[in-house]
């Protein structure tokens, strides 16, 4: 009687029920799992299924270009949630310039007219995807470091922001610090 209390005991211990030789986790299994082995290459000159492809190499290049995505709340929301993420840190959370590192690494307002009126919808995308003088890379990884980040589409939802909706954003904030 002694005996079957302890087992029953026992087997009230999470760490001894699960100690069986038949609880295996089911982690463990002989499938694949992400990152491990050699990756395969794709076959040469596969292309993503999803996306748009483009072929320009440098900032210069994407000045002309025509923004495909249509200007929309989804892709304002979009953009504005990814700009929180990525450029508010220097530009301010509004775009404005005035978060605490703006002034040190010399972040633009980007809510004043150079921005709003001179920049085309294509540098702006270009300025993301290649970067500026001190600032960062966001589509491409160059010597200079950057990150690739941002999808074309993910880009292309920025600019959107940037140019239907900062700057009301930017009044929004205005008057509720007032
Ligand atoms: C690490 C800080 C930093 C981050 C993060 C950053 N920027 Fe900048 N950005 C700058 C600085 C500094 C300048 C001005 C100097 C220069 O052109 O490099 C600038 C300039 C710009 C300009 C003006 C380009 C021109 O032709 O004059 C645009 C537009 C811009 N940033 C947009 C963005 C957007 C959009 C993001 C987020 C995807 C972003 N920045 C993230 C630092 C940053």
């Amino acid at each position: 009687m002694k005996k079957i209390s302890v087992i029953v005991a026992a087997l009230m211990v999470p760490g001894v029920a699960m100690a069986w030789p038949w609880s295996t986790d089911m982690m463990n299994q002989p499938s694949i799992k992400p990152q491990e082995g050699v990756m395969t290459p794709f076959p040469s000159r596969s292309v993503p299924v999803t996306g748009i492809p483009t072929k320009v190499s440098n900032r210069e290049e994407t000045r002309s270009m025509v923004n495909p995505i249509a200007v929309s709340e989804a892709s304002i929301k979009q953009g504005r949630n990814l700009f929180k993420i990525y450029c508010s840190a220097c530009h301010g959370r509004v775009g404005k310039a005035d978060s605490p590192v703006s002034s040190k690494v010399g972040a633009i307002d980007l809510t004043d007219g150079y921005v709003q009126n001179d920049l085309s919808d294509g540098w702006l995308w270009g300025t993301i995807t290649f970067g500026s003088y001190v600032m960062p890379s966001y589509g491409v990884v160059t010597e200079q470091g950057g990150s690739n980040d941002l999808s074309v589409e993910e880009r292309w939802h920025v600019v959107n922001y940037i140019k239907h909706a900062l700057v009301k954003d930017a009044a929004a904030a205005a008057v509720a610090t007032k």
